[in-house]
């Protein structure tokens, strides 16, 4: 086995965290708007690396895999809190703010299942594909109902 291309798989995907959390690190206090968006991009970034695990298009690795986890489960805290009345974008449909009990508890799952999924410590495809699959529900579940795609 090559073992180096898995390490730099790793290394891009820790770097790419270190990056994208000083981002949102910075703007927490100036603006909320880009800091949930950036949280969001984070959990695309784990996303962009599960998901082809999952489909069999990549190499199945324990360690990336639970970087990525590890990676979604910090955006998903990070992304929490961050609609303050008034707080609108181009991404964030009005619905949030009329539902907001119902978006909160939306959030607060997906946090639960980020943390059950890393907990899970997937080592095999099929124990990966039971950790994610309730993440990518809830990605199309809160979308659906509170995100507009531009
Ligand atoms: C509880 C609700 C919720 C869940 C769960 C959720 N999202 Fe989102 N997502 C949103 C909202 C709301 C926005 C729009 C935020 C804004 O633009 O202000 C968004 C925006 C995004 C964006 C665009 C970010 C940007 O730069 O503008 C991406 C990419 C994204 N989500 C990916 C995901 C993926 C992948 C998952 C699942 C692994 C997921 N989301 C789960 C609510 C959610």
């Amino acid at each position: 086995m090559d073992r180096k291309s898995p390490n730099r798989t790793l290394k891009a995907v820790a770097l790419s965290t270190c990056v994208i959390s000083g981002f949102a690190t910075a703007s927490l206090a100036e603006d909320v708007v880009k800091t949930r968006q950036a949280s969001m991009d984070q959990i695309r970034m784990g996303a962009a690396t599960l998901v082809p695990m999952i489909k069999g298009d990549a190499e199945f690795d324990a360690q990336v895999a639970d970087l990525a986890l590890r990676m979604t489960y910090a955006g998903a805290m990070a992304f929490e809190g961050k609609f303050p009345e008034g707080s609108t974008s181009r991404g964030a449909n009005p619905a949030i703010w009329e539902n907001k009990a119902d978006f909160d508890a939306k959030v607060l799952d997906f946090i639960a299942d980020a943390e059950a999924a890393v907990a899970l410590k997937p080592m095999d495809l099929e124990a990966l594909k039971a950790a994610y699959q309730p993440l990518l529900k809830d990605c199309a579940a809160c979308h659906k109902a509170y995100r507009i795609k531009n």
